[in-house]
Order: structure tokens, then sequence, then C-alpha cells
């Protein structure tokens, strides 16, 4: 099973925009997808709630007494976590997970709330020696922005642990698309493409990468 999870303590970043484009994503691929909505808050369970029948079909789960019960025929598992969350839960999201995709807004609260987190997840034993591949996604950017340009020099210029450099994936605009998609419980690969065009673009290194092996853990 692929295993997905969309991360970051932030609140309001675009963990359940992301997290809910995956997962329709891999649906229009045919793949058996679930959704797994841990944030009480419940955007993702509520993004499926409106979902028409008609679009791919995605299986939503919500965590129970800290445990998501995962269907046995999922293929792809995607994972929309709260806000703020706590050592012990963000240890048990690692384990379970092959990617990290972390989104941030170009700002600089955000951007520094980024770098504490990020240093947080390297110190965690097992975040490191490549048990879990981690890439960071710029949101919600206005383009042509000093601090979209600050961000983008950063988010290029962050070092693993290892020496490394943490890949960064792409640049997603401010865009209405994202939340006319959202009232209705879809995704902007299910917007007309000429609407969508420059959007979906920006997606595509990133899908890349969440279909690449450069975004599974190490053998
Ligand atoms: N690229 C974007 N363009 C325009 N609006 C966006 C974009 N990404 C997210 N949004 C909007 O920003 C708001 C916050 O996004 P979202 O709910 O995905 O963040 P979150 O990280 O899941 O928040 P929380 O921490 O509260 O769970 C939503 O209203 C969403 O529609
Ligand atoms: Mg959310």
């Amino acid at each position: 099973m692929r295993t997905i999870i969309v991360l970051n303590p932030k609140g309001g970043c675009g963990k359940s925009t992301i997290a809910t484009n995956i997962a329709s994503y891999f649906a229009i691929k045919g793949k058996k997808v679930t959704l797994a909505d841990c944030d009480p808050q419940g955007s993702s369970k509520d993004w499926l709630s409106v979902r028409p029948d008609i679009h791919s079909a995605i299986n939503g789960i919500v965590m129970n007494d800290d445990r998501l019960q995962i269907p046995r025929n999922t293929e792809v598992l995607v994972i929309d976590t709260p806000a703020a969350i706590g050592d012990k839960r963000l240890g048990k999201y690692l384990r379970k997970a092959q990617s990290l995709v972390m989104p941030i807004i170009a700002s600089p609260i955000d951007i520094r709330a980024a770098e504490s987190f990020l240093d947080e997840l390297f110190s965690f034993k097992g975040t490191i020696n490549n048990k879990i591949k981690i890439a960071t996604v710029a949101n919600r950017v206005r383009e042509d922005t000093l601090i979209a340009a600050k961000l983008e020099h950063y988010l290029g210029n962050i070092k693993l642990p290892n020496g490394k450099r943490l890949p960064f994936m792409t640049m997603l605009r401010a865009s209405q698309n994202y939340i006319h998609a959202a009232e209705r419980g879809l995704s902007i690969f299910e917007l007309p493409p000429s609407k969508t065009y420059y959007d979906r673009e920006q997606w595509a290194p990133l899908l890349r990468w969440l279909n690449s092996k450069r975004s599974l853990p190490n053998k």
C-alpha cells in the first residue's frame, strides 16, 4: 500500500487542500484510495461528504481512539493531519507513512514555524535513515512577490541531516480554483482543464515525485 501523509503543524497552510487533491488524483487514475482524516475539524471528511457520486470513489476514514482502520483493499492511503500535533502523535504518523508532503505558506511567520518544525522532524529517530521521504510545497503563493522568492530560496536550500538537499517540489499559486473545487468535493483535476491548466502544471513536479521511487523509503 502506498502511504502519503500531508503534515505541517501550522494551521491553514493547505494540508486538507493538498490531501484531498492528492486523493482525487490517484482515484482518477483508478486506484483504490482511502483518505484518512485525522483532524477533529474534519475538513477532508466534509469534503468527501459533498463529493458527487459520479466522480471517482474515495473511501473516507477518521481516527478512532488514536487508531486508523484502513480498509484491506486500499492501494493508496492519504493522511490529512491536524494543526498543532504533539510529539507522540507525530511519531505515530511518521511511522505510518512512506512519503510526507509539507505545505508551507509564503509568510515570514510560516517560514519561521516551518524551520523549527523541520528541525523537530529531523530530530525524530527514524525520520532520517531514509525511513520516510519528505518534500516541501509552497502553497497559496502570490507569484512575483518578494516573500515568494524568499520562500523559494529557503525551500530550495534546506539540507537533510545526511547533507542531501530536502526536495522542494513546487509552488502552488493562490487560486480560487482550489476554493471552488473544495466547495463541491472536487479537486482541481476535476475542474475544466482550460480553467486549471496553470494549476495542473504546478502540480506536475509533486505528482512526478509521488509516482517515482524518489518518494519511497530506501529498501
Ligand atoms: N493554493 C490555494 N489557493 C487558494 N486558497 C487556498 C489554497 N490552498 C488552500 N487554500 C484555502 O486556504 C484555507 C486553508 O486551507 P486548508 O484547510 O487546506 O489548510 P489546513 O492546513 O488543512 O488547515 P488546518 O490546519 O486548519 O487543518 C482553505 O479555505 C483553503 O480553501
Ligand atoms: Mg486541515
